[in-house]
Order: structure tokens, then C-alpha cells, then sequence
């Protein structure tokens, strides 16, 4: 008996100096402490064999051996275990030399810009700053601005409509209404937003677009003030050497109406093909506030006077920046976007 517990000794002693990873010395460990067929085991049955004047040398044998084997083994495995650790450690440490991730910075859409920059050209001039509502009812979109139910105007803006009252609003002058109904003159507001018209995608219009509509109401105002204010806006936007011209025009809600040219941004007004060889651009609608729109918000029509005017915000990105097709706008292809 004592003979084979030097033999378990040896074995373990050579097993123990072989056994390269933690999956070995778990095998180690099966093998000669497992319940079942490990060898330390198997010894401790064999002392029941033992006769009993021996069994307290060999016990105390067993005993040795059991302890002197755990110890050993232990200690391996807690080498091996710190080891592992290490080397987990080393694989996850952060590299304070290696170049940092750019981040990539996204862009303003082109009709963004255009709609700052002019929100900005009107700021400067002491206008407020009021988007209005995209959902209306016909109260502000038509019939407060002066188209009767039956107005044929009302044919030129083919409307969506979500219900017998309700509506998207076909234009953004609602927000005059709007405005002139809840407060007291003088008015200073610029207005920019979404609206919607019945149409079908071509390379000039689209069901949704972008506008802007001012208007000014205030004691004395006229026609001069209205000119002054569109070419200071049109030089602005775009070169300091615009001219303006003015065509008498029709709408409900001005007396007088005029739509307003621009010489052509392209070829400066020589006439190119941009501008069908005329050397001027249609770029917007405006007028004096037509005196029933004023007495529709209960306004004194005799004490005030105000002009308005209204232009498609995605026209003039698409003159600013020279795209041909409005699609370019609302495609959001990403080789577009990315250059602005
Ligand atoms: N609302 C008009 C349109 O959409 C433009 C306009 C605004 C005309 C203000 C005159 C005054 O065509």
C-alpha cells in the first residue's frame, strides 16, 4: 500500500511538470482527485483492506500524500490563473499612440442655408421671426386673404384637402392672417416653412415646397417701402449688383400686385440660357396688403397700410447654387449633400 502511494506520488510529479495549460491541470485534477477513478480516491478505498494494526501509519500516509498533491496542485493552478490574467490585461489595455477616430461632421441642407440666410437679411431689419402652421383651415389659407369660395384664384393653388374645412396650407400666407388677428399693429414678420400644392414632380415643381412670405403693416407704408426692401433682400441674397423689376400681377390678397424679376444671377442680364436669352428671372409675388385683408383682422384700414410679398425658398437655392432639377433637393443623395 505505502508502495503505491509513492507511485501515485511519482505519477503526479511527472503529470504536474507536464501539464502545460490550465486545461491540463484540470485534467490533472480529474485524474487524481475526481470522485469517481480519481487515484487519491481510489487509495482511500483500499484502506479498508488494510489490516487494522497498520491502518494508522497508512492513513496518516494517505493523509500526507492528499495534502502535500492539493498544495501542489493549487499552487500550479493559481500560477496559472494569474498568468491568464495577465496576458487578458496586456490584450485590453488602450494604445495611447495610435491616431484618434475622426468623427464625421454632417452639413446643413441646402434649403437650410438659404432659409437662415434670409431669416437672418429680415432679422437684421427688426422682423420677427414666425414659421405658422402647415395644416390650416380655409379661413386662413384662402377666404381671410380674400378668395371668396367660389374665387377662381382658388383653382391656380390645386389643394390637399384633409377634410371640408381643413387643408394644407397652399401658400405661407396664412401667417398674415394669422398674425394680424391676434394683435395690434405695426407688423414686422418673415415667415418660412413647408407648403403644398396638388402638382406632379417635374424639374421645376414638386407636391411640397419651401416659402417665405414677409409683410409689413404699420402707419404710411407703401409701394417705395416695398421696393427698397425687395432689392436690399434680392442684392443680398444674391449679388450686390441685382436689379429688380417689378410686373403688374394679380392676387386676392394685394392692390396692387406686381411679380418681381430679378437680372439674371448667370449672365448678369446679357441673356443666357438660364434665363431663356432675357436677361431676367421671375423669382416672386408681392403687393400692398389688399385694405379687406386688413378689415378681415379687424384692423383700421384707413389708419394702417402694409405690403406683403411671398417666394419659393427652393428656387432660389436652386439658382444659388446652380442645380437645374428641384429633385436634387429632396433626393438627400448624400454625393449632393455632402458638398455643401
Ligand atoms: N402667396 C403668393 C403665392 O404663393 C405669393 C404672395 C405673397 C403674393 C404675398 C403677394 C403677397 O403665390
Amino acid at each position: 500500500m505505502l508502495d503505491s502511494i509513492r507511485k501515485t506520488e511519482q505519477e503526479f510529479d511527472v503529470a504536474l511538470a507536464a501539464a502545460a495549460s490550465h486545461a491540463d491541470l484540470e485534467a490533472l485534477r480529474v485524474r487524481f482527485f475526481g470522485r469517481k477513478g480519481g487515484a487519491v480516491h481510489a487509495l482511500f478505498a483500499e484502506l479498508k483492506a488494510v489490516p487494522a494494526e497498520r491502518k494508522k501509519e497508512v492513513g496518516e500516509a494517505l493523509n500526507q500524500l492528499r495534502d502535500s498533491l492539493e498544495a501542489r496542485l493549487r499552487e500550479k493552478l493559481d500560477a496559472s490563473a494569474a498568468e491568464e490574467n495577465a496576458r487578458k490585461q496586456a490584450r485590453s489595455s488602450i494604445d495611447v499612440t495610435l491616431p484618434g477616430r475622426t468623427p464625421s461632421f454632417g452639413s446643413l441642407h441646402p434649403i437650410t442655408i438659404v432659409r437662415r440666410e434670409i431669416e437672418q437679411i429680415f432679422r437684421e431689419m427688426a422682423y420677427s421671426i414666425d414659421p405658422g402652421p402647415e395644416v390650416e383651415t380655409d379661413w386662413y389659407n384662402f377666404e381671410g386673404l380674400n378668395f371668396t369660395p367660389d374665387h377662381p384664384a382658388r383653382d391656380t393653388q390645386d389643394t390637399f384637402y384633409l377634410g371640408p374645412e381643413l387643408l394644407l396650407r397652399t401658400h405661407t400666407s396664412n401667417v398674415q392672417i394669422r398674425t394680424m388677428e391676434k394683435a395690434a399693429p405695426p407688423f414686422k414678420v418673415l415667415s418660412a416653412g413647408r407648403v403644398y400644392r396638388r402638382d406632379e414632380i417635374t424639374l421645376r415643381r414638386s407636391p411640397m415646397f419651401h416659402q417665405v412670405e414677409g409683410f409689413f403693416v404699420d402707419r404710411g407704408v407703401h409701394f417705395g417701402h416695398l421696393r427698397g426692401t425687395l432689392e436690399h433682400f434680392m442684392r443680398r441674397v444674391f449679388s450686390p449688383d441685382t436689379e429688380v423689376r417689378f410686373r403688374p400681377s394679380y392676387f386676392p390678397f394685394t392692390e396692387p400686385s406686381a411679380e418681381v424679376d430679378i437680372s439674371c444671377p448667370f449672365c448678369h442680364g446679357k441673356g443666357c440660357g438660364t434665363c431663356s436669352k432675357t436677361g431676367w428671372m421671375e423669382i416672386l409675388g408681392c403687393g400692398m396688403i389688399h385694405p379687406q385683408v386688413l378689415r378681415n383682422c379687424g384692423i383700421d384700414a384707413n389708419e394702417w397700410s402694409g405690403f406683403a410679398f411671398g417666394l419659393g425658398i427652393d428656387r432660389v437655392a436652386m439658382i444659388k447654387f446652380g442645380m437645374p432639377n428641384i429633385r436634387t433637393l429632396f433626393e438627400n443623395d448624400l454625393r449632393v449633400l455632402r458638398q455643401f
